[in-house]
């Protein structure tokens, strides 16, 4: 199955089925959502808003709304990104409040739903209405036909709890080009069948307002499909914004499916870095029969985002190395295996601390950075440490403010006390273990890119 890039073969069944690859999708929004949400308000932000470029109707399967939200929903990723979106911000006000956290401070939520397809639309907007009616929310403003405002039937909430939704019967680029986004920190979700309808000037248009963190479907496997033909080359060049990307098509015999799929993520990735100075994560998600799909590529400029990205990705990857997603292995294990809970901190991302920082004297957080920012999937876990500790590959572990009559406990490296640690040299058959894992890593083309070189 692949779309060409108008569009214009959209299956009408596409919401009532959903495969493995769709809820790892909406898996990583979700768990993403869910730090992106309370940190913006933490961090003093009276209002976010949540973008939705591609919404959908808002729910998959053959279940309605109503039915979904009876059952206490346990897993949100089940319904559309726009309800997901909607009940993770909701479900926030509902701890705010449990925890009367918000006292005095005022929060609300914008929500921008763009879709092309009417009847789409008129379900989408059913469904959210639907959903804040569940959550005791009450409509208070009908500012147009496309936006509404609703407030927590609760008068005694603390805080604002306004929430303002905009359903838009639009195309993306339309709207990003000609209206305007709000100010306040913006989570775009940008979840296209094609490629033609996001052009790299209307997404540098929208990461240009202030705050935008982007989590784009780049549809590798359409891009890949339609180079072939000449006519599709115009709206590839516009994804680019430039007319050179890898040509695999002409050499097919050349470069196998997997590297060309690669290539064409990486170099994407990379013209996003250019165009918008942002760091990029890429997550492969792959067929039934385990071709490449598509990529979700996460842009921002904020390291705490960054960190939590990976670590939503961290935990839906079904590969110790790369960050991939693929419905043939579901299909082989017979069952969609849980969610990783953690990755193991005594493997590879072990050894890559020992391989980058072995004979030197280093401070805990630039060991961490270069951990979140390495173009592996790996996550920081002070777990590494204790082992590498334990193993003898750590000769010494001081302390910038260790405070008087303090005493360590050996495996402990406790952030408030700055540690700087020692890390043993290398042995020489080390070095060339990791000089040939270096190499690997090159060869399989890793799907975690962070710098632009
Ligand atoms: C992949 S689906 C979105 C799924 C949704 N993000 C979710 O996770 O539930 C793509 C949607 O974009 C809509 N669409 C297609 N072209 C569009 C355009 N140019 N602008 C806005 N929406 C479009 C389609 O009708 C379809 O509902």
């Amino acid at each position: 199955m692949a779309y060409a890039g108008n569009n214009q073969s959209l299956p009408s069944s596409f919401f009532k089925t959903d495969k493995p690859h769709g809820l790892a999708k909406r898996t990583i929004l979700k768990k993403y959502l869910q730090s992106w949400v309370p940190r913006m308000y933490y961090t003093n932000n009276p209002e976010i808003c949540y973008l939705d470029g591609f919404a959908g109707a808002g729910v998959y399967g053959s279940k309605t709304i109503s039915e979904l939200l009876q059952s206490g929903y346990p897993n949100i990723e089940q319904f559309g990104s726009p309800i997901i979106a909607l009940l993770v911000v909701l479900d926030h006000f509902d701890e705010v409040k449990a925890s009367h956290q918000s006292i005095g401070r005022p929060r609300s939520a914008k929500f921008i739903f763009i879709e092309k397809d009417k009847d789409n639309v008129k379900k989408l907007t059913h469904n959210v209405k639907q959903c804040l009616q569940h959550k005791k929310y009450m409509l208070h403003e009908q500012v147009d036909d496309t936006e509404f405002i609703y407030r927590p039937e609760d008068e005694t909430y603390p805080g604002d709890g306004r929430v303002s939704v905009k359903i838009l019967n639009d195309e993306f680029k339309r709207v990003i080009l000609v209206r305007l986004i709000p100010l306040c920190p913006v989570f775009a979700f940008v979840d296209p069948f094609g490629y033609s309808h996001t052009p790299m000037d209307v997404i540098r248009k929208l990461m240009s307002f202030s705050n935008v963190e982007l989590f784009l479907n780049f549809m590798v496997q359409a891009v890949n499909r339609w180079q072939k033909d000449k006519q599709k080359h115009k709206a590839i060049n516009d994804l680019f914004s430039c007319d050179e990307w890898p040509n695999v098509y002409d050499n097919p015999k050349e470069i196998e499916h997997v590297k060309a799929c690669t290539a064409l993520v990486h170099e994407y990735a990379y013209h996003l870095r250019y165009f918008t100075g942002c760091f990029t994560l890429c997550f492969c998600m792959k067929s039934e029969n385990n071709s490449d799909l598509y990529s979700l590529v996460f842009a921002n400029n904020d390291d705490y985002g960054f960190k939590n990205m990976k670590e939503c990705m961290n935990r839906v990857t079904q590969d110790e190395n790369l960050f991939v997603f693929s419905d043939f292995k579901v299909n082989e294990m017979g069952e969609m295996a849980p969610f990783r809970n953690d990755q193991d901190s005594k493997g590879p991302v072990a050894d890559f601390i020992f391989n980058k920082f072995c004979g030197k004297r280093v401070e805990l957080k630039d060991i961490e950075k270069a951990v979140i920012l390495s173009k592996h999937v790996y996550i920081f876990r002070k777990e590494s440490l204790k082992h590498l500790e334990e193993i003898g590959k750590i000769e010494k572990v001081e302390f910038k403010n260790p405070g008087k009559n303090w005493v360590r406990k050996k495996g402990t490296f406790p952030d408030d006390k700055c540690p700087i640690i020692t890390f043993r040299s290398a042995t020489q058959e080390e070095g060339l273990i990791f000089q040939m894992q270096n190499i690997g890593i090159e060869d399989t083309g890793s799907c975690c890119q962070t710098h632009l070189q």
